[in-house]
């Protein structure tokens, strides 16, 4: 497949501002910094998934598929973007969200009930702590996507089943697109930068990003974060860039060596406590870019990788001047989730900091 061929459903936007972090970088005084604004890109207040979905969708328009069917967790990003993708192309959605059904509806989920697509909750709690829980949470989320995918086909819907985090070879070809848009920007700004930090969850981004820098010989190199502490090893990423190269003839070979994944210090690692659960540095590093640039990055990603680049710049390990771009990817409707509602609630409203009353009498 030659990725020139490759249509877009242009659901999202793309050519998504490159910036300079002025302050945030004089902050650091390790030399510039700058931002993909990619939680610009338009589709449900933007992120990541859009560039994905372009594709992604395009594949079901050209395949007669009817619904998309996709997965995340009960506050997924991706989720939220597919639903919206699929209302902005006339099709139906069904989002599989793996957890039980939150008391609250907040973040995502409000998002989600507004355009009324299909909500599956699959709650797997019961094998918690087993040792086969990985094997037992598959087998039976497998039967639940069976059941709804049969009861569909039976209505004569077509279900086009798009992995969590719109991972694959259809959509990482947004991300491998997307390497040319940086080179071309920072050709026009006069920019030149190292590295390229990003978030590594699913790993589509992050791989379409390598096998984009690796296709066009980009002179900046990427740095993934894991956002959670069981992340996927660098084999595994390694083996799906050379399934990228193949698939789009791209003509080079990936070893797991050339994965650069930097998890943070064992003692205390970007991820935090674990995937999306607050975290006290996360919560730190999003108030410093809201106060020093008036850009908000969110708890369960982009907080996170944002974390990991400051440190890694404090630390020396992205050298003074190297230059590095932050891919902010999105996720913002998640400061608004009640999984992080009540650590805002301790951190930003329980001190009377900066804040004044002026209650008048009536007169
Ligand atoms: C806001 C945000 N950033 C980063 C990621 C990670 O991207 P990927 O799953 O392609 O690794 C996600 C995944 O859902 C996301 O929602």
């Amino acid at each position: 497949m030659n990725l020139q061929d490759l249509k877009s459903a242009k659901v999202g936007l793309v050519d998504t501002p490159l910036a300079t972090l002025e302050h945030l970088g004089e902050h650091l005084s390790k030399g510039p910094i700058y931002i993909k604004r990619d939680d610009l890109t338009g589709l449900a207040f933007g992120g990541n998934k859009a560039r994905k979905l372009d594709y992604l969708v395009q594949y079901a328009l050209d395949h007669h598929y009817t619904t998309l069917m996709t997965f995340g967790g009960v506050q997924s990003n991706h989720a939220r973007m597919t639903a919206a993708a699929a209302a902005a192309k006339g099709l139906k959605s069904i989002l599989v969200l793996m957890g039980p059904k939150p008391q609250t509806c907040s973040g995502n989920l409000i998002l989600d009930r507004m355009m009324d697509c299909e909500l599956v909750f699959v709650d797997t709690s019961a094998f918690a702590g087993q040792k086969d829980q990985k094997e037992k949470t598959k087998a039976y989320l497998d039967r639940c996507v069976k059941q709804i995918v049969e009861e569909k086909e039976k209505a004569g819907e077509k279900v086009l089943n798009i992995p969590i985090g719109g991972q694959g070879v259809i959509g990482s070809a947004g991300y491998i697109k997307a390497v040319p848009e940086i080179m071309r920007q920072m050709q026009e700004q006069n920019i030149s930068a190292k590295y390229l930090v990003c978030g590594y969850g699913s790993t589509g981004t992050f791989a379409g990003l390598v096998a984009g820098a690796l296709a066009y010989k980009a002179l900046f190199e990427i740095i993934g974060i894991p956002v959670q502490p069981d992340y996927h090893p660098q084999a595994e990423c390694a083996a799906f860039v050379n399934q990228l190269s193949e698939y789009y003839d791209l003509g080079f070979t990936c070893t797991p060596d050339m994965i650069r994944v930097e998890p943070g210090l064992p003692e205390d690692p970007y991820y935090g406590l674990g995937y999306d659960i607050p975290d006290e540095k996360t919560q730190e590093t999003m108030r410093l870019m809201a106060s020093l640039e008036g850009i908000f990055v969110d708890p369960c990603y982009t907080g996170k990788v944002l974390r990991g680049m400051c440190d890694l710049i404090k630390r020396g390990v992205i050298e003074e001047n190297a230059g590095v771009i932050f891919l902010h990817s999105g996720g913002t409707p998640a400061i608004w989730s009640s999984e992080h509602l009540d650590f805002a609630q301790t951190v930003l409203w329980n001190d009377d900091h900066n804040i004044q009353v002026f209650k008048a009498e009536a007169v």
